[in-house]
């Protein structure tokens, strides 16, 4: 069964045709970030506009690499929700536009559990239940995943920003661009991670919860008081020193939860889970507690439709079939 799928729930623009919810026939991409760098984040009025210029051609292009047309199509995906809204309208025009004229099935299915879906599309020996960190820009959630990618159970959220908005926003404080995950990254494998110690909040909270505000605040008062007594260390180590924070937290809760609940299988997705440190340290510290961990390719963790086209698959056979009048919604809780 081939599904078409559409994302443009933030700032790349992107379209997959996936064949019975894992092979992946085209994942097209078309990335923003040269337009919104300039400006230091996203600004979502640009984005929905550079989403109407490239939506046509990028569906054309992701059914020319498929070899398939849209004739020859079982059903259309988009991402409906949560996102920015203005984006996420323009996704699901085009999705109605296709499912209307080519008397198609229309699904419209959740970001955030497409991130979830995405670990399985690579993994066949991935099962459920599993733990599935997510984190990237807008999300920072760990889920229990049951089989049948539906009723997921929620462990914990970020209290205040996500972990991708504070490697962003410190890549801010240190004159690095936008957007900055990858780039603190890179810097940080040539840092000493103990050069600083910046707070790991809610550690030991005692839940599943996470707070992002606090490291990113600290890291902006130790680099503005060592810049005032000319005491800056390289921000190779600040780099380091940091990420060392940021991925602590989430390894921490990630492996309580997965022993706390008895499950031996943890996946990480989201642009996040990029992340070099965060992948080798959940993977080595989920070996002593006798776990496996999965995660996707870089095209797979950070935004990309053949997630949500993955994903549709099991909704169609679950029965979902959404009306010519579905909307868009910039909030909402995976599960519903
Ligand atoms: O999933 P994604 O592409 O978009 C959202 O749904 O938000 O995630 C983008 C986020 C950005 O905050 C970016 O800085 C972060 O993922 N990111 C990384 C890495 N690569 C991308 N964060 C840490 N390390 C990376 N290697
Ligand atoms: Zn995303």
């Amino acid at each position: 069964m081939k599904i078409l799928g559409i994302d443009t729930s933030c700032d790349d623009t992107s379209v997959a045709v996936v064949e019975d919810g894992r092979k992946i026939r085209s994942n097209i991409i078309s990335s923003q970030v040269d337009l919104h760098q300039k400006y230091g984040g996203i600004v979502p009025e640009l984005a929905s506009r550079k989403h109407v210029e490239l939506i046509n051609y990028i569906i054309d292009e992701a059914l020319a690499t498929a070899d398939t047309s849209l004739a020859d199509l079982d059903a259309i995906a988009v991402t409906n929700r949560p996102g920015l809204i203005g984006a996420l309208l323009v996704g699901v025009s085009a999705a109605k536009s296709l499912a209307y004229c080519y008397d198609l099935p229309l699904l419209g299915i959740n970001h955030v559990e497409g991130h979830i879906y995405a670990p399985c599309m690579e993994h066949d020996q991935l099962t459920c239940p599993h733990i599935c960190l997510t984190v990237s820009g807008g999300h920072t959630l760990l889920v229990e995943v049951p089989a049948g990618w539906q009723n997921y159970q929620v462990l914990g959220s970020t209290q205040d920003d996500a972990a991708g908005e504070a490697y962003d926003k410190v890549a801010k404080y240190l004159g690095l661009g936008f957007p900055g995950g990858k780039v603190i990254d890179d810097l940080a494998q040539q840092g000493q991670d103990t050069a600083v110690h910046f707070p790991r909040p809610m550690l030991n909270s005692g839940n599943y919860q996470f707070s992002y505000s606090g490291i990113k605040t600290s890291v902006r008062n130790f680099v503005e008081k060592a810049k005032q007594n000319q005491t800056l260390p390289p921000i190779e180590d600040i780099s380091a020193s940091f990420q060392a924070a940021a991925v602590d937290v989430l390894v921490t809760k990630t492996i309580r939860a997965a022993e706390e609940r008895g499950v031996e299988t943890i996946t990480l997705t989201g642009g996040v889970a990029a992340n070099s440190r965060l992948r080798k340290e959940m993977t080595q510290v989920a070996t002593t507690i006798g776990a496996k961990v999965f995660y996707p390719t870089i095209r797979l963790c950070t935004d990309n439709a053949a997630m949500i086209a993955g994903l549709a698959y099991h909704k169609y056979l679950q029965g979902q079939r959404d009306e010519l009048d579905l909307n868009a919604s910039a909030n909402s809780e995976i599960g519903r």
